[in-house]
């Protein structure tokens, strides 16, 4: 699930200072809903950045204005130094490569890539090196003279990302880049992609509902919500210590819990759906009664048959369903209480089990403090 090792981080990339794409404080209003909510984001030079969010959260419209096909109401763009807030869009150092990544049918994979360099008035030896070095880039070189029909869903794709890249932008825009490519060729060019543009070391934004592909390829990745960013981090972080309700509801699945503190400088907190208390790594320092939501990752539970020796940290319930996912199996599991508990155990974890688990047993559950993460929002 957690991926840090997908896409190396690039050598003196984590000590670059985050500020070669800086968005202030941008809002952009469409009559009276808020599309994007005075975001403000920074980016380092190289670094291929997710914004993961639902439907209509403001993904495309943010995208839209660093490239200059919307301006904001307010707020400031500024990449390289350079504030290109009201710059007109073919002015910018910036590239959209869009949902619908639509070649030119009647064109050659050459001439689509070569497309924006001739409206340029770029010199013919010029946009023949060009285009051939891209091409190659995207390991399309030998398809140059095909049309866009003859390729497949995934080819189409990175010819598109040539067209882009063939322009040297400094900052290369991608909108669900995957959307029309099925599930297993996504999962693919994901990885193909994610590698193509760490070789290339463009500074990428990218742009996704997928929480999956956005796991897979981003350097760091911000949550989105109403126009605003609720979380941002690597995907590490964001995973394993989700800040929010919505965070980590929105990437994985979770167990969530209503727990009371139960003392001053407790580690402790009392759940109504739980006979057992919750107790966390470190010490809260927060008054007696205080109220939080905790997250427990389904992964991070494991099943027994016989009773845990501790007095937190543990469940009793009943096996109501599970669903074997190949790698691992989902269990779902009534607690006495009536609460329903997601576990997912690896295959080895299951083989370990003897019996095995089957409908009905009564199983524990059990995990450790650090396991457990208490939300603030
Ligand atoms: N040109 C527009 N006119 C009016 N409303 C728009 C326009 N573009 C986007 N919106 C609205 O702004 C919100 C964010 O849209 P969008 O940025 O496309 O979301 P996302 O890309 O995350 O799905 C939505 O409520 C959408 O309906
Ligand atoms: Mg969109």
């Amino acid at each position: 699930m957690t991926n840090e090792a997908a896409r190396p981080q690039k050598p003196g990339m984590g000590e670059a200072p985050a500020d070669f794409v800086r968005i202030v404080e941008v809002t952009k209003h469409f009559g009276e809903s808020t599309a994007v909510d005075s975001l403000s984001l920074s980016i380092k030079k190289g670094e291929l950045f997710a914004l993961l969010g639902s439907s209509g959260c403001g993904k495309s419209t943010l995208l839209r204005l660093i490239s200059g096909l919307t301006l904001p109401d307010s707020g400031r763009i500024i990449v390289d130094g350079e504030d290109i807030t009201l710059l007109p869009s073919y002015r910018r150092p910036v590239n959209m490569m869009f949902q619908s990544y639509a070649l030119f049918p009647h064109m050659t994979v050459e001439a689509n890539a070569a497309y924006g360099l001739k409206r340029e008035g770029r010199a013919k030896e010029e946009i023949r090196e060009r285009v051939a070095a891209a091409l190659e880039l995207v390991q399309m070189g030998k398809y140059a003279k095909r049309k866009p029909h003859q390729l497949s869903g995934g080819q189409q794709q990175r010819v598109a990302l040539a067209r882009s890249l063939v322009k040297r932008p400094k900052l290369l825009l991608l909108d669900e880049p995957m959307s029309a490519l099925d599930k297993k060729i996504r999962q693919q060019t994901q990885f193909e992609l994610g590698h193509i543009l760490y070789s290339v070391g463009v500074t990428c934004i990218m742009v996704t509902h997928d929480q999956e592909e956005a796991m897979t390829m981003a350097d760091r990745l911000a949550v989105m919500s109403d126009g605003r960013i609720v979380q941002m981090g690597t995907p590490h972080q964001v995973y394993e210590t989700p800040t929010s309700r919505f965070a980590a509801e929105f990437i994985g699945s979770t167990n969530l819990f209503g727990g009371v503190l139960d003392g001053d400088e407790s580690r402790s907190f009392e759940c109504a759906d739980l006979a057992n208390p919750l107790q966390v790594p470190n010490a809260m320092n927060a008054k007696k009664g205080m109220v939080a939501q905790l997250s427990l990752r389904p992964e991070r539970i494991t099943m027994s048959a016989q009773k845990p020796h501790k007095d937190s940290n543990w469940a009793c319930g009943k096996i109501e369903q599970y669903a074997y996912m190949g790698s691992y199996t989902v269990f779902h599991v009534r607690l006495d209480g009536g609460r329903l508990m997601m576990v997912d155990l690896s295959r080895m974890a299951v083989r370990a089990l003897d019996p095995a688990p089957d409908y009905g047993d009564t199983v524990y559950l059990s995990w450790d403090a650090d396991c457990l993460v208490v939300l603030t929002k």
